[in-house]
């Protein structure tokens, strides 16, 4: 499938007054139709300035952005393939209403007075905005702003959707609410690039994971790979006694770990069945597969990187 976006050697610094500091140093990202890309990494990483080199607001020191071909910094028709919902800015104007924000932003990006305003009134009414269509945007709550923020990234039907921490800020129903509908865009083929420090949004809402730190992508998968390599066939059998020294020795003799009244088995799942037949009829209060999520994943990412 062709990529919606292709940057490749993305690099920026900016200048400071101890010399420049490199913001983001050589970073490659791709995005299919209809996936979902988290881009995460501690803060001062390079997030923010790689998704406005991608929306063509800060222009590289080198490398390329190529959305479906364009170069945005090129090519005012790459520019309407993208749409983006910027972290901290204000991404609409709070003195207009919804449907005149989107209005002045389909108009702005190439669209028709009337047709601004049909897919700004489809819009809102898809986004659970239609009766706030009349209502200055300050008005609106944190959570309908935002939706509408990601309405009007959206009024001119772009290709690629870049969202800089699009739950921040949001009470939990709010944020629950920009999940789901981040979901159902996916579904129906949007490309969306995602930056979040709320590593259980990125986890529940990405196909694939990029890890960037000091400028640097240090890991790059897909979110279940990434996942699953990190957690290993390791499973924990938690027993209502501890195992007496003859099963400790036959333990140790399958690869199990006992460490009081608890056994770790990091094996095959086989071997786990002669593990608990070692056990037998030891009471067994619990018997759990670990699974890593993505906030170990990264931790132990950046830390490894920083112990590097
Ligand atoms: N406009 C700017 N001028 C100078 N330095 C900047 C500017 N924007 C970002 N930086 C610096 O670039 C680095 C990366 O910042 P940013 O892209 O905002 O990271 P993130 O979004 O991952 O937190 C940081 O060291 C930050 O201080
Ligand atoms: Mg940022």
């Amino acid at each position: 499938m062709e990529a919606v976006l292709e940057a490749r050697g993305l690099r920026k610094a900016y200048p400071a007054r101890s010399g420049p500091v490199v913001a983001v140093d050589g970073v490659d990202l791709t995005l299919a139709p209809g996936e979902v890309l988290a881009f995460l990494g501690p803060n001062g990483a390079g997030k923010t300035t790689t998704i406005k080199m991608i929306a063509g607001l800060v222009l590289p020191d080198a490398g390329q952005v190529r959305i479906e071909g364009r170069d945005p910094h090129r090519d005012p028709a790459a520019l309407a393939r993208v749409g983006a919902v910027l972290e901290g800015n204000r991404n609409v104007y709070w003195r207009l209403t919804p449907l005149e924000n989107l209005e002045y932003f389909g108009v702005l990006r190439g669209l028709s007075a009337a047709t601004a305003r049909r897919r700004g009134r489809r819009m809102l009414e898809r986004f659970g905005l239609l009766e706030k269509a009349r209502v200055l945007t300050q008005q609106l709550s944190r959570g309908m702003q935002q939706k509408l923020a990601i309405a009007v990234a959206l009024v001119h039907r772009p290709r690629l959707l870049l969202l800089d921490e699009p739950t921040l800020g949001l009470d939990v129903e709010a944020a629950e609410r920009v999940k789901a509908l981040i979901r159902e865009l996916a579904a129906e083929g949007q490309a969306i690039l995602l930056t979040t420090h709320q590593l259980a949004v990125a986890e529940a809402l990405s196909h694939r994971v990029a890890i960037i730190r000091k400028g640097r992508i240090v890991a790059e998968d897909r979110t279940q790979a990434l996942l699953a390599q990190f957690s290993g066939e390791h499973y924990r059998i938690e027993l209502a006694v501890e195992p007496d020294p003859e099963r400790r020795r036959r333990l140790s003799a399958l690869g199990a770990r006992v460490e009081g009244a608890r056994v770790v088995y990091a094996g095959e799942e086989e071997g786990l069945w002669r593990v608990l037949e070692v056990l037998r009829p030891l009471p067994l209060v619990r018997l759990e597969r670990h699974r890593a999520d993505l906030t170990e994943v990264f931790l132990r990412l950046v830390q490894e990187e920083a112990d590097a």
